[in-house]
């Protein structure tokens, strides 16, 4: 039976029990009612008659006896009067009364035994009658009664009336409500359902790739998502396939993430892999009633999330988000990345004042200035410097705790938070294969020596089997370094520091995006982006040109150079004013620290100062967006700018760079990039420029303008073969196999750094 024709039958046998329920008790009430009113009628009647028939009762039969109750029985209802001696002789009777009522009705006899009135329902001959006998007492004495006969037929008439309006009233109520269920059904369960399963016949045939978008959003919303999720598995799993049937056929060897799972589970025997940082992929936070999870900005997460995707694991990390401990279990982990949980993100509660003086002090007034030429001071403070080391400690218990039971097991350290972490694992866990990742520069000898505690931070690293960092230039420096500082043997063919007995290989991994599924936060089969139209009204500027800048807000990305060239660029070629605009995406970062809030002050300024001097009524050369954008979000800038600017002053790698690549399907758009991000080494097709020379970054911008289209889409098609060549799963896959290549050999215990 069809789920239709089932619920409305259902629909209809409840409706009508309902109703033949309440309308059996209704009728019920009303017979009571209507009984209860022709007593009191017949009561009130026999009462008003008794006072002139008591007088003539004692004379016997009379004419005016007969006349008085003649009178009375012509009243509506009434069936007929009588009056009846003690014997029960009739002294006087309506003449209507003889043919309804042929014998002395017991209740009369009753009536005067009793000395009371009597009143009740009888069928006489098939009719239905109300009789009410009264004791007559001309002297105080009963003399005789007085019977009152009430024709009730109208009672059962008035029932049954009541019992077809009743029924008829059901009737409707029941085409009605089987009528609207019909509707409701239709519109809100058979379309949707009609819906879905059309989208997912055309998803089979490939005619769509268009989320699954259902009406009722908030009824269907957790199927449709599934389903979305669920078609998104499939059309990936899909597309790799295609992708390694094409790959055998040109006998390629591409990096995938499924080529990378592999990997990780020969290499690794089946074991998990770990992953230390201190920023954490996934962050919930309190949104007024709501936990939202967002994705930080910056390249580490951007990075390593799909490797984890990828293979699966454990990734240690700060708790940064003030939802955080409310969504992780009691031991701090969780599942991520939410809509599609595939590793174990274990976050590390830290105290403020350790935050303050580890990560806020030590890791970003210190280390960070120290390692990126930027032009401002490190900072080196004791205090700063106690935290740093207590909070390597911490996270160095967490991961021992994450680790127990898994033999061997394979860790990578990212970035200068941990510099400490490989020595204090090393020297709990010897058996561990333990690889640090700087993510950002390493600067010269002289310039590093400024930081008072740099014997203990290069013991502390060189307890790793494996340091890497993204160019042959940050190795050769960190050898350097080495060589300068510590008391250690440096083998320059093997590229490797022999300390203590233990032997650290340094070797360079550049780092890259997860090509060519760059956004998979965003499902392949997701909310489609903004167009470029929609995407220039949101930005409140009529342009016909559109350059994009996507930061964390940080001095080291030289986003006021950035600026001023965009300023000279319209100054020198005042052509492009009211037709060139700029987009600059900044994730505040970091502004508990003044340079950083400085900074964003000396932005805001700059932004301020450039689109006052060409103020225009619809036009604005600068549109700044300072705050947290998700990858949603970023995807429309990149896939619509003719240019995107990334002008860092000194960077290790630069992911926006690579990203802007990945994003280009249509090999569009322009890449203008800073000779001092690692990016430059690989992006050899974009416009590499000196950002400290903003005559010539202004010259780039107009060249990336009007550059001609064959031009562009080679530089870009170059560029893109780099990224998928060289992507994050190789990088992950290069370094997973240099970790687990390493020779083991029973060593003692390297004791801690500090
Ligand atoms: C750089 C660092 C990362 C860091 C990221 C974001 O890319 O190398 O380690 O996670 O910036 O900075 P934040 O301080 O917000 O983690």
């Amino acid at each position: 039976m069809r789920i239709t024709l089932r619920l409305t039958l259902s629909l209809l046998v409840v409706v009508a029990a309902v109703a033949a329920f309440s309308a059996f008790f209704q009728l019920r009430q009303e017979r009571e009612i209507q009984q209860e009113d022709l007593g009191r009628r017949s009561l009130l009647l026999a009462q008003s008659l008794q006072e002139s028939v008591e007088p003539l009762l004692t004379k016997g039969p009379s004419q005016k006896l007969q006349r008085l109750v003649e009178r009375f029985g012509n009243r509506e209802r009434l069936a007929g009067v009588a009056v009846y001696d003690l014997k029960g002789t009739p002294l006087a009777v309506t003449a209507s009364l003889a043919s309804v009522l042929p014998g002395l009705p017991p209740i009369v006899a009753e009536s005067m035994t009793a000395g009371v009135d009597v009143g009740g329902f009888v069928t006489v001959g098939g009719r239905d009658l109300h009789l009410h006998a009264l004791p007559l007492r001309p002297d105080d004495k009963i003399a005789g009664a007085l019977l009152i006969v009430h024709d009730a037929a109208f009672i059962q008439s008035h029932l049954s009336r009541i019992w077809r309006r009743t029924f008829l009233r059901v009737m409707i109520q029941m085409v009605l409500i089987t009528f609207v269920t019909l509707l409701v059904v239709k519109w809100n369960i058979a379309g949707p359902l009609e819906q879905a399963a059309e989208w997912m016949k055309k998803l089979r045939l490939g005619e769509t790739s268009e989320p699954l978008k259902l009406p009722k959003a908030d009824f269907f919303a957790p199927i449709a998502k599934e389903v979305s999720t669920f078609a998104a598995h499939l059309a990936a799993a899909k597309s790799a396939a295609e992708q390694e049937a094409r790959l055998r056929e040109n006998a390629e060897s591409l990096w995938t993430p499924e080529r990378l799972k592999e990997h990780v589970r020969t290499r690794l025997k089946g074991k998990p892999l770990f992953i230390v940082s201190n920023r954490e992929p996934y962050m919930d936070m309190h949104r007024g009633r709501a936990i939202e999870t967002i994705i930080p900005a910056g390249g580490l997460v951007t990075a390593l999330d799909p490797v984890l995707r990828s293979c699966g694991g454990t990734w240690v990390a700060h708790g940064a988000g003030d939802a955080d401990f409310e969504t992780a279990d009691a031991n701090g982990r969780i599942r991520v990345p939410p809509e599609d949980p595939c590793y174990t993100l274990r976050r590390v509660a830290i105290t403020k004042e350790e935050e303050d003086g580890y990560y806020y002090g030590f890791s970003n007034e210190g280390f960070w200035p120290l390692c990126h030429i930027a032009h401002a001071r490190p900072v080196f403070r004791e205090e700063d410097w106690a935290q740093y080391q207590r909070v390597n400690q911490k996270f160095a218990d967490a991961v021992v705790e994450e680790i127990a039971g898994v033999e061997e097991p394979c860790l990578l350290i990212q970035d200068y938070h941990f510099a400490l972490l490989p020595s204090l694992l090393r020297a709990r866990r010897p058996d561990a294969r333990i690889a640090i990742f700087w993510h950002i520069p390493w600067p010269n000898p002289e310039a590093f020596g400024i930081c008072p505690w740099q014997k203990e931070l290069l013991s502390g690293m060189l307890g790793a089997d494996l340091i890497g960092f993204h160019t042959q230039f940050h190795c050769n420096n960190f050898l350097d370094t080495v060589d300068r500082v510590l008391e250690s043997r440096i083998d320059w063919e093997r590229f490797s520091v022999i300390k203590g007995g233990h032997p650290t290989v340094v070797k360079p991994f550049p780092i890259s995006v997860a090509f060519p599924n760059a956004f998979q936060d965003i499902a392949p089969i997701g909310k489609p982006v903004l167009d470029r139209a929609a995407l220039l009204k949101e930005l409140g500027t009529k342009a016909e040109f559109l350059g994009v800048g996507v930061e964390r807000m940080d001095y080291t990305k030289g986003v006021l150079e950035r600026l001023r060239a965009v300023e000279r660029f319209l100054e020198k070629y005042p052509q492009y004013q009211g037709r060139f605009s700029f987009a600059q995406i900044g994730a505040p970062s970091r502004t508990h620290i003044k340079r950083y809030h400085d900074f964003l002050a000396e932005v805001d300024a700059e932004v301020e100062r450039i689109n006052w001097k060409f103020k225009a009524r619809d036009w604005k050369p600068v549109v700044y967006l300072k705050k947290h954008h998700s990858h949603r979000e970023i995807l429309p800038f990149y896939m619509h700018a003719d240019l995107c600017m990334v002008t860092s002053l000194h960077d290790g790698m630069n992911l926006v760079a690579k990203e802007f690549v990945a994003a280009r399907e249509d090999n569009g758009g322009v890449l203008i990039l800073s000779r001092f991000a690692g990016a430059s080494r690989e992006l050899r097709d974009a416009l590499i420029i000196n950002p400290y020379d903003i005559e010539q970054t202004a010259d780039a911008i107009r060249y990336a303008l009007e550059m001609d289209s064959e031009e562009r889409s080679a530089r870009m098609k170059r560029s893109r073969e780099t990224i998928r060549e060289n992507n994050i799963y190789r990088w992950a896959g290069n370094l997973i196999t240099e970790l687990s290549q390493i020779r083991r050999e029973p060593r003692p215990a390297v004791p801690p750094a500090v």
